[in-house]
């Protein structure tokens, strides 16, 4: 059903603010939707806040910031889990970074309590209600683009599913940067069947189980000279682990 309900025509689109916003879907529930976030200046100054002292350091050649946490929902609102969490994908999974246990910056309360985070996480988990959401895991990745690098690599792994239920990809900011086109693919190996620069406030969900994606390189953009920063600043949200990604 799946296979012939992705053969149905799509031609590839760029997203842009004023375009419509799709929805791929089953006969009940949806595969892959465009959401739009409330309130994205306030984001956008949490999301600035939180990259102060985040500097990842599992990427040795590249120049990102990165804290990540895991969310639940009590009495209403979503809340940072206090336990230790640190992230982890089977190698199998994640050809760049697979196979290492990750220990990231916790997210700050500030920020998971703001309106925007919080309507982030309940769109996100509205979009997928047939799946279990006990828990929602968050990334809040910043990656500089600098002057010597002549196209930065958003996605080392390539295209690729994530190994969980469901992801969200959420841009939070498009900071004098060209590039970084996200592609929704049937398979790894298929041409896409939809293409979209994700824009500032919008968020792509995608079942990860069905769908597979990738972000195209980006460069800084062209006007901007050596000393000015450019950055792509985004937040990825994911259902808790599939027991299929644990360590083997
Ligand atoms: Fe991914």
């Amino acid at each position: 059903m799946l296979r012939s309900f992705l053969r149905v025509p799509t031609a590839r689109k760029v997203l842009t603010k004023a375009a419509p916003l799709p929805t791929v879907s089953l006969a009940n529930h949806e595969l892959l939707s465009l959401k739009q976030l409330s309130d994205l200046e306030k984001l956008q100054g949490h999301f600035d806040a939180s990259m102060r002292d985040a500097r990842d350091v599992y990427y040795e050649d590249q120049h990102r910031y990165r804290r990540y946490g895991v969310v639940f929902r009590e009495n209403g609102l979503w809340r940072v889990v206090r336990r230790p969490t640190p992230f982890f994908q089977a190698a199998r999974l994640n050809s760049y970074l697979g196979g290492v246990v990750r220990e990231y910056p916790r997210l700050l309360d500030d920020c998971v309590l703001s309106p925007a985070f919080q309507d982030l996480c309940t769109q996100f988990t509205a979009t997928f209600p047939h799946y279990d959401f006990g828990e929602v895991h968050v990334h809040m990745i910043r990656v500089v683009c600098e002057p010597q690098t002549n196209g930065t690599v958003v996605v080392p792994e390539g295209v690729h599913q994530d190994g969980f239920d469901a992801i969200a990809m959420a841009c939070v900011r498009r900071h004098n940067i060209d590039g970084a086109k996200t592609s929704i693919h049937a398979t790894r190996d298929t041409p896409p069947i939809l293409e979209a620069v994700v824009q500032d406030g919008f968020v792509m969900c995608v079942d990860d189980k069905a769908l597979w994606h990738y972000v195209s390189p980006m460069t800084r953009a062209t006007d901007i000279a050596d000393d000015v920063d450019a950055h792509r600043d985004i937040i990825i949200l994911h259902s808790v682990h599939d027991a299929s990604n644990a360590a083997a």
